[in-house]
């Protein structure tokens, strides 16, 4: 049985870098999880053919047809390794109550002592990949640095795609560079302790699931899963969880936000960020084709913004990564043109269905079925079939610089000036389609109460109604209360420069069960409204909840909703907000004296505006 030499002169002699501490930090790492060889990712294309051929050979990918889908893969999942999962996803802060009620927590110390237990030799007979890579563009002042260890392939060229990966990120990673270590196996060892082997399977995995992350030492450790989020550790892990804690400490903002560049007729332009949870809508709203004429939206990022204060005093948004990990079920050129054309080559496609003629299909793609696929278990389907082709979380890896409207200044370091905020989720009852915030400090109260329907993005029963503050719930590095505290201290930072914040639903539903309002596209109506009262173009009608637009300043022309839908659309229901708000203090009790006064108070003054109404 091979193992890699770990000494740190071995590993020194082949780095393609001079940095010290960082080679001592991989000898290490290899040492414990005893790799057959340790390979630096340079980013190439080189690499990349080298090692979707290999997946390839190995069965991991199959290799979608050229002439439909070039340079284009798909791979299978095992069918228990399919979303991200929260039960297995941790925070280890010194405290408890630094992660707060709403993640869970494990002591650093004993949590060291599992992964130290776990990791021995979890490497055995595998390739260890070490992906330098950059969150934001290369060098940026908004931008930061990692290094993730894995011993999957999938990882690297995934990670390629999702971020500036490669020789250039580790250029900059120079001697006493801050970089986020982030070390990820699959869990499934292909030699054991006594050195008895065993072959690989097309997705490995391990049944026990450890995602863990150190906020104080800004360490990641993932075990177990191949998959999104679990694996891409540069993703939620990074750019969400240990980011977040990071802008606590230095006074910017890492969320889970689209960034879009909006343009209106008079070619004035607008940016936007909007947080709705996992498959809420994000890649649906970055791409919007707008349905109304002369307006014009452009991408800058689909889930992730890193936002910092400007030294004109606004707040500038990057989107910290290069690809779209996007839900594929329900995109199609009706639904979301610009993200079918994005994925047209050099993509990855996982647990979606494979057609006859070596192409990919999910439900929703068209509106009528092929006769026949092989599903994402790799078993024949019909439409006939009583199951989805697609798992529902299925998804495409697709480069950002492929989308038909990237705008150009997704690739500044500097970012973009923030103008509007929303907050949105998937809400059957009681939130009307838009709803402006009376100021900053309200807007962070209606962060902090959004719930939504739980969508297959995580483990756990779909559709059931969950509270998803700011859609961080899964993400946040630390006391979720102490984080609503820091958005207050931004607004106060910010003060008059501060982005102005609406609420927003797509999925409001009549009492048939059907959505009330036709979305995409047509969203692009509420951005209208929104920058509409922005630059103080339009006036609102002012109701306990916020302010809702004026009958006949909200443009409905050539939409197919009748007015009983749009009053249905737009209504407030007292007593339904009343009870919301007592299940709202009932939520924010579990926060204790972490709960900003401020939230407390803006809960007392929504719930006495609709006594007063
Ligand atoms: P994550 O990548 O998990 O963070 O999700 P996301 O927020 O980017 O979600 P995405 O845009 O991929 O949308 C998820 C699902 O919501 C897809 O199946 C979409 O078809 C559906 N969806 C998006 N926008 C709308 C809308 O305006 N109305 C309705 N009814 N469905 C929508
Ligand atoms: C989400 O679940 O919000 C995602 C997909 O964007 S994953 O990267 O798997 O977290
Ligand atoms: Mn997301």
């Amino acid at each position: 049985m091979t193992i890699a030499d770990t000494s740190v002169a071995a590993v020194a002699a082949a780095a393609p870098t001079t940095n010290s501490q960082l080679i001592e930090w991989v000898a290490k790492i290899a040492a414990k999880t005893k790799p057959k060889e340790i390979v630096w990712c340079d980013g190439s294309e080189d690499e990349w053919k080298r090692l979707t051929d290999l997946m390839v050979e190995q069965g991991t990918f199959i290799r979608l047809n050229p002439d439909k889908r070039p340079n284009s893969f798909l791979a299978r999942s095992k069918p228990s390794d399919v979303a991200r999962v929260e039960s297995r996803t941790y925070i280890c802060s010194q405290k408890e109550i630094d992660a707060g009620p709403t993640n869970n927590w494990a002591d650093p110390t004993q949590m060291r002592a599992t992964l130290a237990e776990i990791f021995e030799g979890c490497m055995r007979g595998r390739t260890m990949y070490v992906i330098p890579f950059s969150m934001g563009p290369l060098g940026g002042n908004i931008s930061k640095l990692g290094i993730e260890i894995s011993d999957s392939p999938y990882v690297v060229v995934n990670m390629k795609i999702m971020t500036r990966m490669g020789q250039a990120a580790l250029d900059l990673i120079t001697e006493g560079t801050e970089f986020v270590p982030a070390v990820h196996t699959v869990g499934y060892p292909l030699i054991d302790a006594d050195g008895v082997e065993r072959p690989d399977v097309p997705w490995p995995c391990n049944d026990e699931k450890y995602i863990t992350h150190f906020p104080e030492t800004r360490e990641i450790w993932s075990f177990g899963s191949g998959y999104g989020g679990n694996a891409l550790l540069g993703k939620k892990c990074y750019a969400l969880r240990i980011a977040s804690v990071m802008a606590r400490a230095q006074d910017w903002m890492a969320e889970h936000m689209l960034i879009l560049k909006l343009t209106n007729p008079a070619g004035k332009t607008f940016v936007v960020t909007a947080a709705f949870p996992s498959a809420c809508g994000k890649t649906n709203l970055a791409m919007l084709e707008p349905t109304i004429p002369g307006w014009k939206v452009e991408t800058v990022g689909d889930d992730i913004a890193w936002m910092r204060p400007g030294e004109d005093g606004r707040l500038y948004a990057i989107n910290p990564e290069s690809g779209f990990f996007g839900v594929a079920p329900g995109t199609s050129m009706k639904t979301n043109k610009n993200a079918m054309l994005s994925l047209e080559a050099n993509s990855i496609f996982t647990n979606v269905a494979l057609t006859d003629d070596g192409d990919v299909w999910w439900e929703g793609m068209t509106d009528e079925p092929p006769a026949h696929l092989i599903d994402w278990q790799g078993n024949d389907w019909t439409p006939a079939s009583d199951r989805p082709s697609s798992h529902p979380n299925a998804r495409f890896t697709a480069p950002a610089g492929q989308c038909p409207i990237i705008a150009p200044e997704y690739e500044d370091p500097r970012g973009v000036p923030v103008d509007i905020m929303l907050f949105g989720g998937r809400r059957g009852t009681n939130v009307p389609v838009v709803n402006e915030s009376f100021s900053w400090e309200h807007g962070v109260f209606v962060g902090a109460m959004v719930s939504s329907e739980q969508t297959a993005a995580a483990e756990g029963a779909v559709g059931s109604l969950r509270r998803d503050p700011f859609a961080m719930l899964p993400f946040c590095g630390y006391n979720m209360a102490d984080y609503w505290g820091h958005w207050l201290r931004m607004g106060r930072l910010l003060g008059d420069k501060a982005p102005r914040i609406y609420q927003v639903n797509w999925f409001r539903k009549d009492s048939a069960g059907k959505f009330l309002w036709p979305g995409f596209g047509e969203n692009s109506r509420v951005l209208a409204w929104a920058v509409g009262r922005v630059a103080g173009e339009l006036g609102a009608k002012t109701t306990p909840i916020g302010n809702l637009p004026l009958p006949g300043e909200f443009d409905v022309s050539g939409l197919n909703v009748t007015d009983s839908q749009l009053d249905e659309l737009f209504s407030v229901n007292r007593d339904a907000w009343l009870a919301e708000c007592d299940l709202t203090e009932e939520y924010f009790q579990q926060f204790g004296d972490r709960l900003p006064p401020e939230v407390a108070g803006q809960l007392a003054a929504l719930r006495q505006r609709l006594q007063e109404a």
